[in-house]
């Protein structure tokens, strides 16, 4: 059985400019499963952005609202979900996605240069409340590089088309069962 038979939902992570946004979307038409945005759950559900979430009443309840939303979400399957860059850094939603059955967390991974380029070049720059701060991105990125590994499959991004990292994904998800396979048919002693 393939993998992608067991699995029940796909949670992208890693830091902004990762492509989780741009990616998800593309990999769940592939799988014809849903896509959801927490930042955008969270935008629709508060009625406000995630800049006048941060602005407005800062970083530690937007943080609340992110691992509330996660934990909802979580519980809905045939889905492709994408975090925000720093939901790893809230420890009960680190424990949620290491116990969370049929579920594949996927860590879409680029050096810190490129994750950069590519947010700056996007339109809604100015409004990343976590970009705007430049000397706390180094600081934030190594925090959460560690988080991030935990993952169960690392697909590294760099050079690479969104329609290209969706196939690496489906790739990989695709080796890891053949992986699985391997160490069952090795004997044991
Ligand atoms: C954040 C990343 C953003 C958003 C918020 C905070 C972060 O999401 O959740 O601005 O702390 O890195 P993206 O990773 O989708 O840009």
């Amino acid at each position: 059985m393939s993998l992608l038979l067991k699995i029940r939902r796909i949670i992208l992570t890693g830091f902004m400019g990762a492509g989780k946004s741009t990616v998800g979307p593309l990999l769940a038409q592939s799988l014809g499963w849903d896509f959801v945005d927490v930042d955008t759950a969270i935008e629709t559900r508060s009625g406000k952005t995630v800049a006048e979430i941060f602005a407005e009443q800062g970083e530690p309840v937007f943080r609340a609202l992110e691992a509330e939303s996660i934990r909802e979400l979580t519980g809905r399957e045939s889905l492709v979900l994408a975090l925000g860059g720093g939901a790893v850094e809230t420890e009960s939603t680190r424990n949620l996605l290491a116990r969370l059955d049929c579920t594949c967390v996927l860590f879409l991974d680029a050096p810190l240069e490129i994750l950069i380029a590519r947010c700056v070049a996007q339109p809604l720059a100015a409004e990343r409340p976590v970009l705007a701060d430049r000397e706390g991105l180094l600081r934030r990125f190594n925090a959460r590089l560690p988080y991030y590994r935990d993952a169960h499959l690392t697909v590294t991004t760099a050079g690479l088309s969104p329609q290209l990292v969706v196939a690496r994904i489906i790739e990989a998800l695709n080796r890891h069962h053949a992986m699985e396979t391997v160490t069952e048919d090795v004997p044991t002693r």
